[in-house]
């Protein structure tokens, strides 16, 4: 049987190149239970995998050497992410958690520490987009201080909305 964890004994630090393959996993895994069972595409797993090869950084959520989750920011890119670099602005481009793990408060810790991580690198904002039936996710970018900022597009076939929030200035 699996061993589990608490969440105290889970730590989130740099994910680093070993990381990139069990986290592969992890975001295949939670797609998939975030779709009922339904699995991602192929080219969506490659862009998966291409992302956490190249984040701007990565973070993950190790529970005793197993990668149960992850976060990973960039820089924003206008255009949608074709264009220049968009000064001062960090996208979010993953936040997943390893289904068993959910509700422990991971999610919450990976976005927490991806926040710091973000104005630490001296970020101002913070953007992100996420599908508009996913609520377990929407809800938690909301208590994290995101708001809609009402755009709306299709991706793969889904709705996704778009959400941002700014970063505590330092004095
Ligand atoms: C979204 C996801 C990252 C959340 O991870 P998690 O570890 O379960 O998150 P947490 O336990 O910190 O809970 C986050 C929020 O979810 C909400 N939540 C918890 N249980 C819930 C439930 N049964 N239904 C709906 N929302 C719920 C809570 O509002 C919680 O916020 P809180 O911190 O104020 O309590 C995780 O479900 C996941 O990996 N989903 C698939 C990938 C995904 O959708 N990623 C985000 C969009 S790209």
């Amino acid at each position: 049987m699996r061993e589990r964890f608490t969440v105290g004994d889970v730590v989130i630090r740099h994910g680093r190149p070993a990381d990139v393959e069990p986290a592969v996993g992890v975001w295949l895994a939670a797609n998939t239970a975030r779709r009922n069972g339904l699995p991602p595409r192929p080219e969506q797993v490659a862009r998966a995998r291409g992302h956490l090869r190249n984040p701007g950084f990565f973070l993950v959520a190790d529970a005793a050497g197993e990668i149960v989750g992850m976060a990973l920011g960039v820089q924003a890119r206008a255009d949608d992410g074709a264009g220049p670099p968009v000064k001062g602005l960090c996208h979010v481009s993953m936040v997943f958690v390893a289904p068993d793990h959910w509700g422990e408060g991971l999610g919450g810790r990976l976005v927490d520490a991806l926040l710091v991580e973000a104005r630490s690198r001296g970020y101002e904002r913070v953007q992100l987009w996420t599908q508009a039936d996913n609520a377990r996710g929407r809800r938690l970018y909301v208590g994290r201080g995101f708001r809609p900022s009402g755009r709306e597009k299709e991706e793969f076939g889904e709705l996704i909305v778009h959400y941002q929030r700014t970063l505590p200035q330092t004095t």
